[in-house]
């Protein structure tokens, strides 16, 4: 019997009933799926593969969601396979209608009413199949679908009540001090946990999801910057500091730079330590490997 995908909202549920939050994984190619759901296969943990816009772009939806689709009829856990970063009704469309189980729709920079009236228009269409919704208030800096966003808008608690009510979304992405990318930080990061506590008490019963919320491992920026690289500046926020947020009601968490940088790192590593190789099943085949253990890494920090 074919396995079927499941929504973020059943996997969300899943995971506030054991107090713990479930990983996002953005995905791109065979090797990155392979690597994030084998390890959570591995660790007996859900999951959900995310595909954004400039991922569409590159390997095209089709072949996402197909090797999705072969991931889930090759392993034992549940996933669901979610749009990141839908800009508007049409994206959210089509993405519902080729059989991702969730969307985001992010209205972030849209003037509050607006904002409220794409999502909502969204959550109607998703409702009707079986999709769940994922909206966002306040503004998370860095690189987003190759636009930066120079400063973090933090989420004002006030408006939260309004726009869940309003709207129905299933998770509310929040704005508190993460950022998209390797480069998150000129200084030290300034998070928020002050917002992200009064965001609870207003929507006690929505989780909230945190984007930006790669580490940025110096263990992978140095392994990178040793075999010819050059990354500089790289910061990102720490495990410890991330899983603070999960009993505050986050139980959504976005990684994807940090599985860049692991894959980068041990590509440069095999081409360095071994210059004659030159057969992509093993560098690619390495990197899958080594992609799984920084998968592993989150899945004990924030899942199990
Ligand atoms: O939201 C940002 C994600 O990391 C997606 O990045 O647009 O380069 O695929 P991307
Ligand atoms: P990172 O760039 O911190 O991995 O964040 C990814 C993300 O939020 C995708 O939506
Ligand atoms: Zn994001």
């Amino acid at each position: 019997m074919k396995k079927t995908l499941l929504t973020t909202k059943i996997l969300l549920e899943r995971a506030k009933k054991r107090n713990r939050a479930i990983v996002a994984f953005n995905v791109n190619n065979m090797e990155l799926i392979q690597a994030i759901t084998r390890a959570c296969d591995e660790m007996k943990c859900d999951v959900i593969l995310q595909v954004s816009n400039s991922a569409k772009k590159y390997a095209t939806e089709v072949y996402l969601r197909k090797l999705v689709e072969a991931a889930r009829e090759s392993v034992g856990i549940d996933i669901a396979l979610h749009l990141d970063h839908g800009a508007d009704f049409e994206q959210c469309k089509a993405a519902i209608d080729a059989g991702f189980t969730s969307v985001m729709i992010d209205g972030s920079h849209l003037p509050f009413d607006q904002n409220i009236a794409v999502t909502k228009k969204v959550v109607d269409y998703a409702k009707k199949h079986g999709v769940s919704v994922e909206g966002e208030l306040g503004q998370i800096a860095g690189i987003e679908d190759e636009k930066k966003n120079e400063d973090s808008q933090y989420t004002d608690p006030s408006t939260v009540k309004e726009f869940v009510e309003k709207t129905g979304v299933d998770a509310l992405a929040v704005s508190i001090g993460t950022a998209h990318g390797a480069f998150k930080y000129k200084s030290a990061p300034a998070f928020r946990f002050d917002i992200l506590e009064r965001i609870q008490k207003e929507i006690p019963n929505t989780p909230l999801v945190l984007h930006g919320a790669s580490s940025v491992t110096p263990a992978d920026v140095a392994t990178i910057n040793k075999f010819g690289g050059k990354i500089e500046n790289a910061k990102g926020v720490s495990e410890d500091i991330l899983a603070k947020a999960i009993p505050l009601g986050v139980r959504k968490i976005n990684v994807d730079s940090d599985l860049r940088l692991a894959m980068t790192a041990s590509i440069r590593k095999t081409f360095a330590t071994n210059p004659s190789e030159f057969d992509p099943r093993a560098y690619l085949g390495q990197a899958r490997l080594d992609v799984m253990e920084v998968v592993k890494t989150k899945l004990k920090a924030f899942s199990v």
